[in-house]
């Protein structure tokens, strides 16, 4: 998620077991239709959180975001577009045209321009005498182990590389895939490519052989980069071994660069395979960037979608780029000359291509690029990394949040985090409990905290607070930025009234939005443009509240509809995450046979709570229950609530409910191929046998 490498954080060592459900032997007739917005009681329980939190004068009057933003956007579009087009970004070419939507939904934004990314984030900032600016703190896993690059450091490794891929036959628009771990080398390996209009495919260092393989073959890469392994919880984790089952038997690959990065034994096939620091340091370090037109793919990055094949997500250049810098600048309020931002996300998802190399690089940022878990060798590391580098930007996501609440807030309390001046949110919608803990104990009660709604799609940040703007409310993504037009809808299509909930749409095109899924156009057509005609469907329920703050609900698929009453399944795991007993929790809609659908649980305990619920379950299960009565209504009570020790999570931190309505209807558990770690499911489903 995205972020996001701590979803690994919670995948422990710990035995599973359950309490509080039966196994019944019910028939699976029923399949799940996409249900249409919340209901009433949902919309309702939600207005329970009325906390503000007005920005404060001192940091607005630094702030990059500004309400005059907002003004400028509403009065002309187009011409808002343009100036931060031409404010942020380098062109080789200027545009003539800013938006050519004549062929909606395939949309060209800046027409006629050119320029080249990877000159934007580097050469720019180093002919401006900023060559000696930090750009990255490279933090290994293992304690000691970093480097610092400066810009100008840094490119000069991606002129090298630039010079490698082109000496390996690359070409402007081959295609190149990426599978590194979270390394300097892969912030170079993408500029390089970006440098020579070659569009990048970078695959999470977590995927399998065979999600490697289908991917490399479906954007029919020409060459892989990777490397021997990367640190994980301690040790060396072998990647190549990985590469080398991916590009067996033949395929579109004629060449692995391999980064040296453990020093791990590695076989090695001498027709395909070639050290990179060998071919870096024999290649020349003079390079022109090459100019591209503003539409030309700048990468791939491929999501799940509701079905089967994973969608290549198409993103060019020109618009990505524009509103990456923009919203790096007025959402984080990055200033670059004086902060230390840090995103904790891969660079093997969409928040690391836009909020670690393009947006930061861009506006030429410090930032820190951290390689290992969170609780590597120690569960205040990420603090300590606040405190000796001063970070003071952070973007993280809820499901970390929620980890370091588990962990206790006595840990980061042993850090001096009084470098933080903004925190950030993004991947799923973060409860207000979340919220107030990350403002409270890593923000010290005063960090704006912007919860930014955005997907692989959308390429960049939609939904978010401005920092220096925005009256906070905990557990909102508050408003479209300065520029971005989404809206509220209802099954019709017609906006819907404050106060009151439906899908979440993009009703204008955006600079960053995607233009395609890679060799599929129809799917690209059908996914996000049919369901409302000429409108960007998001896949997201949301509510409107009496102010017109948007808050996000989860997915619609994640939608439940309990005896005709429908319910969000954020809203009662955020029920259940305000119990002091719980850690995290997980809801899904399971088909029954009265109600249609029933609301089932899955919590994980805070330390003291499991021994407790060992001893004696049932007490506890039905105390939980009434908890999300008592918080909800009782429309919302789980008919079952079963207490485990990990939850499935996808290696981007999202909890795969799909699976755990499987277990919850109590049939063969489904394709778990892009769990995090998959035997979390074996270790859910023995400890129901145990109980059951
Ligand atoms: C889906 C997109 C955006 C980069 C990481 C995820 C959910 C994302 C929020 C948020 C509520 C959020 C949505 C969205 N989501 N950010 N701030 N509040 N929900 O990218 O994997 O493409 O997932 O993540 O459901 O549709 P992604």
């Amino acid at each position: 998620r995205s972020i996001l490498r701590q979803s690994r954080a919670t995948v422990g060592s710990g035995v599973g077991f359950a309490v509080g459900w039966k196994a019944a032997n019910r028939p699976n007739t029923r399949r799940y239709a996409v249900p249409d917005a919340p209901s009433e009681e949902t919309l309702a329980a939600l207005s329970h959180e009325d906390r503000e939190f007005p920005p404060d004068p001192a940091f607005a009057a630094q702030a990059n975001g500004t309400k005059e933003l907002f003004a400028e956007a509403d009065a002309d579009r187009d011409a808002f577009w343009a100036q931060q087009a031409r404010d942020r970004i380098t062109w080789s070419k200027d545009f003539e045209q800013v938006l050519d939507w004549s062929e909606a939904p395939f949309a060209k934004w800046f027409v006629g321009g050119e320029l080249n990314a990877a000159y934007n984030c580097l050469d720019r900032h180093v002919e401006a005498g900023n060559g000696d600016r930090v750009a990255l703190h490279f933090i290994g896993e293992p304690d000691g182990d970093t480097k610092d690059f400066t810009y100008a450091e840094a490119l000069d490794q991606v002129k090298r590389a630039a010079n490698v891929l082109t000496d390996l036959g690359v070409e402007k628009g081959d295609r190149v895939a990426i599978y590194l771990p979270m390394i300097p080398e892969a912030v170079f390996a993408m500029l390089a490519c970006a440098r020579i209009g070659a569009p990048h495919s970078v695959v999470f260092g977590g995927f399998s052989a065979d999600a490697l393989r289908s991917r490399i073959a479906d954007a029919e890469a020409k060459v892989v980069i990777t490397a021997d392994g990367g640190y994980r919880r301690g040790k060396p984790s072998a990647l190549k071994p990985a590469v080398d089952e991916a590009v067996s038997g033949g395929t579109s690959v004629n060449k692995v660069l391999v980064v040296r990065r453990t020093g791990q034994d590695t076989a090695w096939n001498d027709d395909l395979d070639l050290w990179w620091h060998e071919a870096l340091e024999a290649a020349s370090a003079e390079h022109e960037a090459v100019p591209v037109d503003s539409e030309h793919p700048l990468f791939l990055l491929y999501t799940s979608g509701t079905t089967g094949k994973p969608k290549g997500i198409l993103h060019t250049t020109g618009g990505y780029l524009t509103q990456a810098a923009y919203t790096n600048s007025v959402v984080h309020d990055v200033h670059p000359e004086t902060d230390v931002y840090w995103c904790t996300a891969d660079v093997g998802w969409v928040t690391g291509h836009t909020y670690i190399v393009y947006g930061p690089m861009a506006n030429g940022a410090t930032q820190v690029l951290y390689e290992g878990t969170p609780d590597t060798p120690h569960q205040g590391r990420w603090w300590e990394i606040v405190q000796d580098k001063k970070v003071s930007v952070l973007y993280t996501a809820p499901t970390a949040i929620r980890t370091f609440m588990k962990w206790g807030k006595e840990t980061p309390a042993k850090y001096d985090l009084s470098s933080l001046r903004v925190l950030g949110s993004v991947g799923e919608p973060i409860n207000p409990e979340a919220w107030v803990w990350y403002r409270e104990i890593i923000g010290g009660g005063k960090t704006p905290i912007v919860d930014t709604w955005w997907q692989t799609e959308t390429g960049a940040i939609m939904v978010s607070a401005l920092p220096g703007v925005t009256t906070l409310k905990p557990g909102s993504a508050q408003a479209a930025i300065p520029g971005i037009s989404v809206d509220v809808v209802d099954e019709q299509g017609n906006s819907v009234e404050n106060g009151k909930g439906g899908y979440l749409i993009i009703d204008k095109p955006w600079p960053s939005m995607l233009r395609g899924i890679w060799g599929d156009p129809e799917r690209f057509k059908e996914t996000y443009w049919s369901r409302y005609p000429g409108v960007y469907f998001a896949g997201d329920g949301a509510k409107r509240d009496e102010q017109g703050n948007i808050w996000v609900l989860g997915r619609v698929d994640d939608v439940m509809n309990v005896s005709g009453h429908r319910l969000s399944t954020t809203e009662i795991e955020s029920a259940l995450v305000s119990h002091p007993k719980v850690a995290e929790a997980a809801v899904v809609g399971a088909t029954d046979a009265t109600t249609g659908q029933a609301v089932v649980g899955f919590v994980i305990l805070r330390g003291d709570a499991a021994a407790e619920a060992e001893q004696d379950g049932d007490a506890l299960v039905a105390n939980l229950r009434n908890h999300v009565a008592k918080e909800i209504g009782p429309i919302a009570k789980p008919r079952q609530i079963m207490v485990v020790s990990e939850l499935p999570k996808t290696r981007s931190g999202k909890i795969m409910r799909r699976l755990l309505r499987d277990v919850a209807e109590n049939r063969e558990v489904g394709d778990v191929s892009t769990l995090a770690d998959s035997s979390v499911m074996d270790l859910i489903k023995t400890g129901m046998s145990d109980s059951g």
